[in-house]
């Protein structure tokens, strides 16, 4: 039996309450951290695939260390997650092994496949970004303690998969040539798909029970002007183009695109000229998953498999 009432957590959470144990939460609280812990879990998790096909392209002993290194560091806040969701009574197996490709929590943005070590380092610049805008936030305000303490180490690795990704960005920008170029094409349809990832802008969503609870601090459109406010410029000063700048009259980062659009999937392109499509469509578009979200699943999930198959042969 709860301790509080709804209302009662929520009030206290907003002057500083924090939640340790089963029994400060109510049942709404109790799902609304499911579902965060849930996304970011999966997130983790589905980034080890996603960057495990480009680091196959690295150019070098050392890089391939170096990516693999970070391909670990996610599998492992992977790890943390699930944990924190089985003090909560998940199954952490069954999350993992038991549910189908289109049933994780991840962003679209890691159902494409990343072909090569450009894509590779811009995902770490723009997706690792988004990633530590996203949980830096919810490390400061989480009314949830156990979250709260194992943000330390994912904020401290995911710092230095943003590091990676910025030097590498600068140094194959300054190389100049196909190396530049690389760079240009993996962020024209990586920036507007970060961008997108941070959901619904503030004037259409009007309830949100992690704001309530204090699960997050920022809204979505706070969220993605914070990551805007140091991708936009981390770009320029290299010479990569983005559509979107700082506008002085707004006071705020602003896009030249028509936002939300539709994605070409076969292309790797945005498709701006089409103009806004509304947010039912990116949602049907979310839910259909993209190319890469069975293969990769397939490959975290084939694990077990072969665990069958030694545990069969014992
Ligand atoms: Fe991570
Ligand atoms: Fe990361």
């Amino acid at each position: 039996m709860a301790r509080f009432t709804d209302e009662e957590l929520k009030e206290k959470v907003q002057n500083g309450f924090i939640v340790e144990y089963p029994d400060d939460m109510t049942e709404g609280y109790r799902k609304a951290l499911i579902v965060q812990l849930l996304v970011q879990a999966d997130t983790e998790l589905v980034s080890a695939p996603a960057y495990f096909g480009a680091a196959k392209d690295a150019p070098s002993t050392n890089t391939m260390v170096s990516a693999t290194a970070i391909i670990q560091d996610e599998l492992a806040h992977a790890n943390i997650a699930y944990r924190l969701l089985e003090d909560l009574g998940l199954d952490k197996e069954q999350l993992v092994y038991g549910r189908q490709p289109h049933e994780f929590k991840h962003p679209y943005g890691f159902d494409h496949p990343l072909e090569n070590w450009a894509e590779l380092v811009v995902a770490n610049g723009l997706y690792d970004r988004a990633g530590i805008t996203l949980l830096g936030d919810v490390f400061k305000n989480t009314s949830y303690g156990p979250l709260k303490r194992a943000l330390v180490k994912v904020d401290q690795e995911e710092t230095f998969h943003l590091r990676h990704g910025e030097m590498w960005m600068k140094r194959l920008s300054n190389a100049g040539g196909e190396a530049k170029a690389q760079i240009q094409r993996a962020v024209d349809w990586m920036f507007p798909m970060a961008v997108e990832w941070f959901g619904l802008p503030d004037d259409m969503k009007r309830h949100s029970g992690q704001l309530e609870y204090r699960l997050k601090g920022m809204t979505n459109d706070e969220l993605r002007q914070t990551w805007m406010k140091s991708t936009v410029p981390l770009c320029e000063s290299i010479g990569i183009d983005v559509p979107a700048h700082w506008d002085e009259d707004q006071q705020k980062f602003v896009l030249e695109y028509s936002f939300p659009c539709e994605y070409d999937e076969d292309e790797k392109q945005w498709l701006f000229g089409e103009g806004e499509i509304s947010w039912e469509q990116v949602f049907e578009r979310w839910k259909r998953r993209g190319p890469a979200n069975k293969s990769f699943v397939e490959s975290i999930q084939d694990g077990k498999g072969f665990r069958k198959q030694l545990e069969a042969a014992a």
